[in-house]
């Protein structure tokens, strides 16, 4: 398919990265002031694992994507993908926010070139290509010379996981990235997120706290506990994929596993009371 910027962009050779092991292995970090977050936290994600991690507000789920990243760095402990000790410039890290975080003077297109153009691997012609590619994965190949303010929060939204995928991360790492959006379009960013992903074969550590979102996209969930903590418990989600909204969320096992999630929840926030 030719579109008007006169480039196949759908048929873009998309560069496979293998998926990413990761090990965090007995971290601990505090903040300067003395808040602790983590003691001794560990966690491992399988390559092409789908890992959800829930926990109630102030938990630290930020703090930990931060310290997956290399934005921050423990005190103590190692964070390595595929062996190597995690830095931010890793070409393997794919970084979703909770929101969009566009640039608002910047086309569509032109935000999801960016990460390209630092990255400086390909020429300017190859970098509208992929970013065409993966607008076009995303279904906004059409929105390419619109500015943000004029897209849908959903569609900010789906720019800013192009923009992700674009660099072709091994680790895709998701903050809360739907947590703003209507209940309808939130659902059919969950289908759209796990049909990437299930092309894309990336490593994912999505965070939310929210249970059914949690369940419709994990091979995994694991529940953190508030600060500073490490893991209250885990659940593995034994659900044929592909998942589907109306087929998945109204299965028998997914209901027991959101009754299961919620009382791990409760767990968490009733044993913190006197920290809330
Ligand atoms: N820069 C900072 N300095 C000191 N404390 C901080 C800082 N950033 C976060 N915190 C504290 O660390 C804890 C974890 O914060 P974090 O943002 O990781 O939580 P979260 O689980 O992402 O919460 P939410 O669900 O509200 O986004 C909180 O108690 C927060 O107040
Ligand atoms: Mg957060």
């Amino acid at each position: 398919m030719t579109n008007h910027h006169g480039l196949t962009g759908a048929h873009s050779q998309a560069v496979q990265r293998p998926a990413a092991a990761l090990s965090v292995d007995s971290i601990n970090f505090s903040y300067p002031n003395g808040h602790e977050v983590f003691r001794a936290f560990s966690l491992h994600a399988k390559p092409g694992e789908f890992i959800v991690l829930l926990g109630p507000s102030g938990c630290g789920k930020t703090t930990l994507l931060n310290l997956l990243s290399g934005f921050q760095k423990p005190a103590s402990g190692t964070i390595t993908i595929n062996g190597a000790p995690v830095r931010p410039e890793m070409p393997e890290l794919g970084y979703v926010f909770q929101s969009p975080q566009l640039f608002p003077w910047l086309s569509v297109l032109e935000n999801v070139r960016f990460g390209l153009r630092m990255q400086n691997r390909l020429n300017a012609k190859e970098q509208t290509e992929k970013a065409l590619h993966y607008l076009a994965l995303v279904g906004l190949d059409q929105a390419a010379d619109k500015l943000p303010y004029q897209l849908s929060g959903g569609m900010q939204q789906r720019v800013s996981l192009a923009r992700a995928l674009a660099l072709e991360p091994a680790l895709l790492l998701m903050d809360e990235p739907f947590a703003a959006l209507d209940a309808i379009t939130r659902n059919n960013l969950n289908e759209e997120t796990l049909r990437l992903w299930s092309e894309l074969g990336q490593t994912v550590v999505f965070i939310t706290h929210d249970i059914d979102e949690a369940i419709f996209l994990a091979d995994r969930v694991v529940v953190l506990e508030i600060a500073p903590g490490g893991i209250h418990s885990e659940l593995a989600i034994d659900i044929s994929r592909p998942r589907t909204n109306l087929d998945t969320r109204k299965l028998p096992r997914f209901v027991e596993y959101r009754t299961a999630l919620m009382e791990e929840i409760s767990d968490v926030v009733h044993a913190n009371l006197s920290v809330l």
